[in-house]
């Protein structure tokens, strides 16, 4: 199983680093209004050093009128006003950098806000200097060509403005008008608002819904190739590329900075394009295939009726870091704010597996090949609230599918059932401090309810008082992957591709060799490795205290054990 191999390991920061994810609006208030704030990420900086993570990655702070939490953005150079002003930015960031710590900041250019200075503009007149920055298709030519829209009750990115009798784009809400990167000053604004960011020491951008950029602006009938699939038919568009690269070109290259891509639509094989170093584009992407797996084909939002299988998670992981493994650069993701929490999907929040299934999944990000990001909550296993009614949710996305579905009849009560899994507010409840009434998130009720397992140990307070916690092992297993550069950059070799119950595999650089292995299953497993009989390995870490290695090359797996050994 050894291997001695030289790999060109170009190292980075980026792939170094630990990110973890905050949602502003849940996180801590320290106002009293309900509302997490940025004073009360700066309050909380020293508990997130204390994570040993090196970047926080923050959802839009900017000022936006709330459609998309935040996602439609009215004024890119000012702080929302819920969440404080640009001095607690300042002193956030300043926070920060004493600490060691990086910030990444959400970039959502695909569209803006409608209250956006630029789209009261656009939407005045025709011959506004503004009309260009979004897209117009005006009334004279007839009804526009079908476009797809996420959180439109009728799913028309097509909205009519009386007001210059014409229709425009929206491929969210019909508060997100898309942007127009098609106009070469629309391209300038933004990579002008980037260089503010930056130049106030901002180190990278994730960017929302990148992939989506680029249109054809003769808007054709969805080519057949799609076979009705919007999402790639969006992530497609012609001049995508040369934007990237332009703005790698004028902005990204100026700085030393990272950058993540959101891509939904890409598929694999086009990976490269995005994040092959020899282009100059961008650093990294989400890719989707994951968030995919237990989903209908072609519905983001729509649990699939069979159980996903251990074996297609292996798969995708395995070809993703394939297709990085000599270019380029992976980032490895469980959960965040658009999907429901990683313990609850990917392991079992039951009383009984939540522990392991919470380190194990872990375990699973911390020695694997990419950069790893762990959402807000995830460090201490927080799971899905599985709201019972519909007046508990707070986001667009799933009441306005309620509508679409009472408006055609549908079944309420089966959609109910699918948001307890698949709804976006799952992850977005107030992160859990302590067991107090609000959780320490705050002294007010809060805008979306508490977890109330905030009372069963699923808090910080507690966590931090036991050395046996889901906390606690996050933060061993973050200076295992820390001290280890082979779990950064060394080769990911899959075992027991076929095996239902454990995820198996190696990773190894030079002489080194280290072996994982994962159950995903709530049965004991036993697995063997022909070459493992007599080579001596030392178990570094498990979330189990039993130590299952028989010396044969047998391993006793228990339910969700997670483990890794170093091979002599
Ligand atoms: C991205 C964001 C999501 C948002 C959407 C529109 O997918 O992650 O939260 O609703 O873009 O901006």
């Amino acid at each position: 199983m050894q291997k001695e191999k030289h790999l060109e390991l170009n190292r980075q920061w980026w792939k170094e680093g630990i990110v973890y994810q905050i949602y502003p609006r849940s996180f801590q208030d320290t106002s009293g209004n309900g509302i997490g704030d940025l004073r009360g990420i700066i309050k909380r900086l020293d508990y997130i050093k204390s994570l040993g993570v090196d970047i926080i990655w923050l959802n839009p702070v900017y000022e936006s009128p709330n459609d998309d939490n935040g996602y439609d953005i009215s004024d890119y150079r000012s702080i929302m006003k819920e969440f404080g002003t640009m001095a607690d930015f300042d002193e956030l960031l300043a926070g920060m950098k004493e600490r060691g710590l990086r910030l990444v900041m959400d970039l959502v250019v695909n569209h803006s806000s409608d209250e956006h200075r630029w789209f009261q503009e656009s939407r005045k007149s025709r011959a506004n200097p503004y009309r260009d920055y979004y897209h117009w298709w005006p009334a004279e030519k007839g009804i526009p060509p079908k476009r797809w829209s996420f959180f439109d009750v009728e799913s028309n990115a097509w909205k009519y403005d009386q007001q210059t009798d014409a229709y425009y784009l929206h491929c969210f809400s019909v508060k997100q008008p898309d942007l127009k990167w098609e106009n070469p000053k629309l391209r300038e604004e933004i990579y002008d608002l980037m260089r503010f960011w930056f130049d106030k020491g901002v180190d990278g951008f994730r960017m929302d819904v990148i992939s989506f950029i680029s249109k054809d602006t003769d808007f054709p009938k969805l080519p057949e190739k799609y076979n009705g699939e919007f999402i790639p038919f969006y992530a497609n568009g012609p001049k995508l590329h040369d934007y990237l690269l332009e703005m790698n070109q004028k902005v990204l290259s100026q700085y030393d900075v990272m950058t993540v891509g959101e891509a939904p639509g890409v598929h694999i094989d086009e990976a490269l394009q995005f994040v092959n170093e020899d282009r100059n584009e961008l650093n990294m992407f989400f890719h989707f295939d994951l968030m995919s797996l237990d989903r209908e084909t072609g519905e983001t939002f729509m649990m699939q009726k069979e159980l996903w299988k251990l074996t297609e998670f292996k798969k995708i992981h395995s070809d993703w870091d394939g297709v990085f493994a000599n270019k380029g650069w992976g980032s490895m993701y469980l959960n965040n704010h658009d999907f429901p929490r990683s313990v609850s999907r990917w392991g079992n929040d039951s009383k009984t597996h939540w522990y392991n299934s919470a380190t194990m999944l872990q375990t699973f990000l911390l020695t694997m090949r990419g950069t790893p990001y762990f959402y807000y909550g995830e460090e201490i296993g927080m799971t899905n609230i599985k709201f019972e009614t519909l007046s508990d949710y707070r986001d667009i996305n799933t009441i306005n599918r309620a509508e679409t579905i009472r408006q055609q009849g549908g079944d309420l009560e089966a959609f109910i059932e699918n948001e307890k899994d698949a709804s976006r507010d799952n992850a977005r409840t107030p992160m859990q401090w302590d067991s107090s009434e609000n959780a320490g998130f705050s002294v007010e009720n809060p805008w979306i309810s508490v977890n109330g397992n905030c009372r069963e140990g699923i808090n910080v307070a507690a966590q931090e008082a036991d050395t046996h916690s889901v906390l606690n092992y996050f933060r061993k297993m973050v200076q295992l992957r820390k001290s280890h550069l082979t779990l950064i950059y060394g080769e990911y070799q899959l075992l027991l591709p076929e095996n239902e119950q454990v995820y198996a595999y190696t990773r190894s650089l030079e002489k080194e060799c280290y072996l994982i292995l994962l159950s995903f299953s709530e049965d004991r497993a036993t697995v063997h490795f022909d070459e493992m009989s007599g080579t001596p390995a030392k178990l570094l870490i498990s979330n189990d205290d039993a130590n299952t290695r028989v010396d044969n090359g047998t391993f006793e797996v228990r339910p969700y054990q997670a483990m890794v050994y170093k091979l002599f």
